[in-house]
């Protein structure tokens, strides 16, 4: 485990409180296996997970992470939330929110966010979220394991091939670097508050929020969902964080997907 835990001086709160616990590691699989490991020790919501390497980083769908060494932010918050397992991916939404609330006290007014869980500065993605659910034998939910990566201090040079000119870091946009403790802190505490106030109010107050950030409302994209392809313009999100594509005929609920926003790149 640590060989001194830089992110010990965050820590702030008692059980149940986002970053009360941060566990740190020098390399490690993946995040969300070490937190996945500390829900069966019985880890208390709130505990956090953060690694300084990934060597098997999980990306959406199947996707590796690309996870080098002392630049990045990739951790893995574990929440306990008393909610039905088809409401688990709006806490994703709820962390991009918070990762986009504490990006933009770096670089306010580039940070957008490209449903479901991009994380975009200037138009390039310079993070990520997955939600991973672990139910019990009832398929009842024990816990959800909320996974951010952000590329803070990566360097242009060291974005992979296959990425160029779609991925970015906030050192890249801002051209300097950035303290990654500091916007853990941000983080931590963003999410805090807003899972918080999900927890009180139901994820409908958040939504206008994670609106403001949208990169896609009111732009034409095309949607691909369980293997079919459907364009439209994005009108916004709803309550349950579908997205909402008016087609021409009518406005559908985008559930799961990828999209892709029509004459940019591909995604
Ligand atoms: C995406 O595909 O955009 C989601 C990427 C999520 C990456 C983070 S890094 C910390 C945590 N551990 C992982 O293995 N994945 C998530």
């Amino acid at each position: 485990m640590s060989r001194g835990n830089p992110y010990q001086e965050i820590e702030h709160g008692g059980p149940g409180r986002i970053g009360w616990r941060i566990h740190y590691f020098h390399e490690l699989d993946s995040t969300q296996s070490a937190a996945r490991d500390l829900v069966a020790d019985g880890a208390a919501q709130g505990t956090v997970v953060v690694a300084e390497r990934q060597t098997a980083g999980r990306g959406r769908m199947g996707r590796q992470w690309h996870s080098p060494a002392g630049v990045n932010l990739y951790a893995t918050i574990i929440l306990r939330p008393a909610i039905p397992l088809a409401e688990v991916s709006r806490l994703s939404l709820v962390a991009g929110v918070a990762a986009a609330e504490a990006l933009s006290r770096e670089a306010p007014g580039l940070v957008t966010l490209k449903w479901p869980n991009d994380i975009w500065i200037r138009g390039r993605k310079a993070g990520g979220i997955i939600a991973e659910a672990i139910t019990g034998s009832h398929d009842d939910l024990v816990a959800v394991l909320v996974g951010i990566g952000l590329n803070i201090n990566l360097a242009a040079a060291d974005i992979p091939e296959e990425l160029r000119g779609r991925a970015t870091s906030l050192s890249i946009e801002l051209g300097r670097l950035c303290d990654r403790i500091a916007i853990a802190d941000s983080l931590f505490s963003f999410l805090d508050y807003r899972y918080m106030e999900v927890v009180s109010n139901g994820f409908g107050g958040i939504r206008p929020i994670w609106e403001l950030f949208s990169a896609l409302t009111g732009r034409s994209v095309g949607v691909v969902e369980a293997g079919r392809r459907v364009s439209g313009t994005v009108r916004g999100i709803d309550d349950d964080g579908a997205l909402l594509l008016d087609t021409g005929s009518q406005t559908i609920r985008i559930l799961a997907g990828d999209v892709t926003i029509e004459g940019a790149y591909e995604s």
